[in-house]
């Protein structure tokens, strides 16, 4: 009796375990999912298109017009230079505007705000121009900026 019951204990246990198992296996690809390194901030979304590596010249690939005037801004983490947040130049909508969406006061992801025409810090409520100047402090240094165009559908920036 004592025996049958050591058994169905095991049973059980090994039931447990491997149940145990496939839970893990089930949440590890969400779990990598979330810690991997294309997330978003505010409302700015990532670029759809592949990107790619600089070429020769300088440029890298970090999206698509479509995207780009689908979202308004397209934040970029893994550009060869660092982040950059691109958006339309509003005094010129045929131009881009990139920027090093790290604001100059104490670090925080600048984002664009269309109805300001100016990227906003969330934290002190810094802005800056399409150029990267200061609009209104706590931030006393303008945003990196970067050289960009459009070729074709693609948005080059160089860093
Ligand atoms: S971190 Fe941007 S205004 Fe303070």
């Amino acid at each position: 009796m004592f025996r049958l019951r050591l058994i169905a204990l095991m049973d059980r246990r090994s039931f447990l375990s491997w149940v145990g198992v496939g839970w893990i296996a089930s949440c590890l690809p969400v779990a990598i999912a979330a810690c991997s390194n294309t997330s978003t901030s505010g409302n700015a979304p990532q670029a759809s298109a592949p990107r790619s590596s600089p070429r020769a010249d300088g440029f890298q690939a970090v999206g698509t017009v479509a995207t780009l005037d689908q979202s308004g801004q397209l934040l970029v983490k893994d550009f060869v230079g660092g982040s950059v947040l691109v958006v339309r130049d509003p005094a010129n909508p045929n131009a881009i505007a990139a920027v090093s969406p790290t604001c100059t006061h104490q670090g925080c992801i600048v984002e664009w705000k269309t109805d300001q025409k100016a990227f906003v810090c969330p934290c002190h409520a810094a802005k800056f121009a399409t150029n990267g100047q200061v609009l209104e402090s706590p931030a006393s240094r303008p945003l990196q900026t970067f050289t960009a165009k459009v070729e074709g559908d693609s948005i080059l920036v160089k860093a």
